[in-house]
């Protein structure tokens, strides 16, 4: 079997989640790549330590530089904060190496804009990540859109909610403050999550009216003071998408401060004869709207039916390493020009197509307009 070899710039939280996701590669089933992370690059010595458990991993450097000299990296996936995106997404491509970036693609619309016009110039497969719409529930949802059972579309709700922000004491991170997160704030951090299905059934916002949030500006900066953080906490996007020459409004959750919600996903979508919701607060259930004489929301237990088939018992239910491994799946086969009629990781285009909204959003918000998108 044709093996792959990835390299990853950054080994946090996310840089770790995709070596544990990779490591489950032997789980996938009739699939016909191998996947193989060799070389892992941060700064931080005690988490290149970490990584000394991950028996394929052959490179262990804090420059780099000299991960993007090793010529045995084919794919490079980029997990650091977003002021290092362009810089190192550039360098990357212009080493050779195919790309699997991080969202939001860059810190904001032009640093996306040059990142995928340079993949396009040297001709590389360029994806970014965005791992909820593998669930099982998403894809139903994005299955009933297809159909067009739904009728005339009423209206379409997505959002992505957090809530560890609430404790006012929690201590200052990268993602709290404009220079290393972006002036988008909660939309850089969640919003590609948010769009990625929308987007891919072709639901992109022509204008939009944003209600941003910043609900607090002063966090322990971790080392006895105060830091400030002026990044945007919530966004919440009004937006107008046009489906079969009929507009619809669409609106857009991105949140860091929604009580109780911990990693809720969710997508709604409305129509005249039929409508379909799906949540990650109740993950295996996928809910269907349908009328006769009376009106009926059903409720589906979801079992393991994602779209890249694995070992798993079809009635086991998903969780976050799962659609991690889906995502991965998606991007390599993408890459082999395998990937059929499955669900595909976002574009450089609907990356771009992300930052236009959210520029738009910031600037609706500091006009009090709404703002065309584009
Ligand atoms: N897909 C998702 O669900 C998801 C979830 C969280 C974060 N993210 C994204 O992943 C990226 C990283 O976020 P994270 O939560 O993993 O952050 P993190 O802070 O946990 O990890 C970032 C890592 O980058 C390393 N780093 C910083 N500068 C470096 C350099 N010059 N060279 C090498 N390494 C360097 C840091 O040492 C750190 O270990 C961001 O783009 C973020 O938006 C995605």
């Amino acid at each position: 079997m044709k093996t792959v070899r990835l390299g990853v710039i950054g080994g946090g939280l996310m840089g770790r989640e995709a070596a544990s996701a990779i490591g489950r590669w032997f789980a996938l089933e009739d699939y016909p790549v191998n996947l193989e992370l060799v070389a892992v690059c941060d700064l931080q010595p005690s988490l290149l330590e970490w990584f000394r458990r991950v028996p394929t991993v052959r490179q262990l450097t804090r420059d780099y530089t000299e991960l993007l000299s090793n010529d045995e990296v084919d794919i490079v996936y980029v997990a650091v904060p977003h002021n290092l995106h362009e810089e190192m997404y550039m360098r990357v491509l212009q080493a050779g190496k195919d790309l699997f970036a991080e969202k939001p693609f860059g810190i904001d619309h032009r640093s996306a804009r040059v990142i995928a016009d340079e993949g396009d110039r040297l001709g590389r497969f360029v994806r970014c990540s965005s791992e909820l719409p593998f669930l099982p529930g998403a894809q139903r949802v994005i299955e009933a859109a297809r159909s067009g059972r739904l009728g005339r579309l009423l209206d379409v709700r997505a959002g992505f909610l957090h809530s560890s922000d609430l404790d006012p004491a929690k201590p200052i991170n990268w993602k709290r403050q404009i220079a290393t997160c972006g002036e988008i704030g909660v939309m850089g951090d969640l919003g590609m999550h948010v769009v990625h299905v929308p987007f891919r059934l072709g639901w992109k916002p022509r204008s939009v009216y944003a209600q941003l949030v910043n609900a607090v500006q002063l966090r322990p900066d971790g080392r006895g003071g105060m830091a400030m953080c002026d990044t945007w906490d919530n966004a919440i996007l009004h937006t107008t998408i046009n489906v079969g020459g009929v507009d619809v409004p669409m609106t857009l959750e991105m949140k860091r401060m929604a009580p109780g919600e911990t990693n809720t996903w969710y997508i709604e979508v409305a129509g005249t004869d039929a409508s379909v919701r799906y949540s990650t607060k109740e993950p295996k259930t996928f809910w269907m709207f349908r009328r006769d004489k009376d009106q009926w929301w059903q409720k589906t237990d979801l079992g393991f039916q994602t779209p890249f088939k694995t070992i798993t018992g079809g009635i086991f239910e998903p969780g976050f390493p799962d659609v991690i491994l889906q995502m991965w799946a998606a991007f390599v086969a993408e890459r082999e020009g395998r990937l059929g009629d499955s669900f595909g990781c976002v574009t450089p285009e609907e990356a771009v197509a992300s930052h236009a909204l959210f520029a738009a959003a910031l600037d609706s918000h500091r006009e009090q307009r709404v703002v065309p998108v584009g």
